[in-house]
């Protein structure tokens, strides 16, 4: 076991991670908004196999959620978060409050367009600049050299990358491959919430995402696929699909078709199972 530090302010972040950069210690960042889970860890371990300090942040952002959305009952374990993150031999956690990050009088939002646009944006109004501000200030109060982030929020993802080639944030931004249980259902926080009847329907999204990207590669057109498998999961007790598409796998546009076998396409779907809303995605070719 290591020392686990944990600092709250900008300030005590700043001071630790300046004698590490002065060491020539190469440092990764992991943002988290805790409830830890082995998906997180996993990024955890992919930072300290690239690095030589990892650092993690825990903070339940709430200019990502909609007023009508989960921010209250997002949640929250600090205290088993830093078990982990201590059995796990992370340096350091950084867990602001609301206060710390968002001042009084805070005024700027980064609004990333294109990527941000359609998917999950156009379900989630203003989630994605909650996203991008929080990641933004993240990434310039630690300047790690490398962060890390998941395959699963795949839309999220190709957000961050490009705000960060837009702003010239020099950091490198890894994708982490999605990480699931065994009956193939991505790791998510918000699983803890599913009942026991709705645990057992939930890896069929994961099921019908693989069967359409199947027919997909099998020369079925995509909009005959994905309007199978939007029925496919409604018929399994997902309601309301919220959208299931095909897209390019780095601009999130509509593919040109006939697809060409060399475009990387990536499939995403985003549905309700009772009062938990829960996304996915898998590679297509
Ligand atoms: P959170 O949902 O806590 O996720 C933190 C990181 O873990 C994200 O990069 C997410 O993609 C990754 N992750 C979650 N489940 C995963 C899984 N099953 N497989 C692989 N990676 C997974 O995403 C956020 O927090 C926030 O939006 C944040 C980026 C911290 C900004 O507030």
């Amino acid at each position: 076991m290591s020392d686990l530090q944990i600092v709250r302010t900008i300030p005590e972040l700043r001071a630790t991670l300046r004698v590490w950069r002065a060491a020539g210690q190469r440092i990764a960042l992991v943002p988290t908004m805790g409830a830890l889970h082995d998906a997180h860890m996993a990024l955890m371990q992919a930072g300290r196999a690239r690095a030589d300090r990892v650092v993690a942040t825990i903070f339940v952002n709430p200019t990502q959620f909609a007023a009508h959305e989960d921010l209250d009952t997002y949640p929250r374990r600090e205290a088993q978060d830093i078990e982990k993150l201590r059995a796990d031999g992370i340096d350091l956690l950084f867990a602001p409050e609301a206060g710390e990050v968002y001042p009084d009088g805070f005024a700027t939002t980064v609004t990333v367009a294109g990527v941000s646009e359609g998917l999950c944006g156009e379900y989630r109004p203003g989630h994605f600049e909650g996203v991008a501000t929080v990641v933004t200030k993240l990434l310039l109060q630690a300047l790690p050299d490398i962060a890390l982030f998941g395959e699963k929020d795949y839309q999220q993802l190709q957000v961050i990358r490009r705000l960060t080639w837009d702003l010239d944030i020099p950091v490198e931004i890894a994708g982490v491959p999605t990480v699931r249980e065994a009956d193939g259902l991505a790791m998510s926080s918000r699983n803890l919430h599913l009942s026991e009847a709705e645990r057992a329907i939930a890896p069929r999204l994961h099921e019908t995402l693989a069967g359409v990207a199947e027919q997909i590669i099998a020369g079925t057109s995509p909009e005959a696929a994905c309007a199978a498998g939007r029925a496919q999961l409604v018929e399994s007790g997902f309601k309301p699909v919220e959208y299931l598409e095909l897209r390019h796998a780095e601009t999130l546009d509509v593919p040109t078709q006939p697809l060409d076998a060399s475009t990387p396409c990536r499939l995403l779907a985003a549905v309700w199972l009772g009062d938990t809303r829960l996304i996915d995605n898998i590679a297509v070719g």
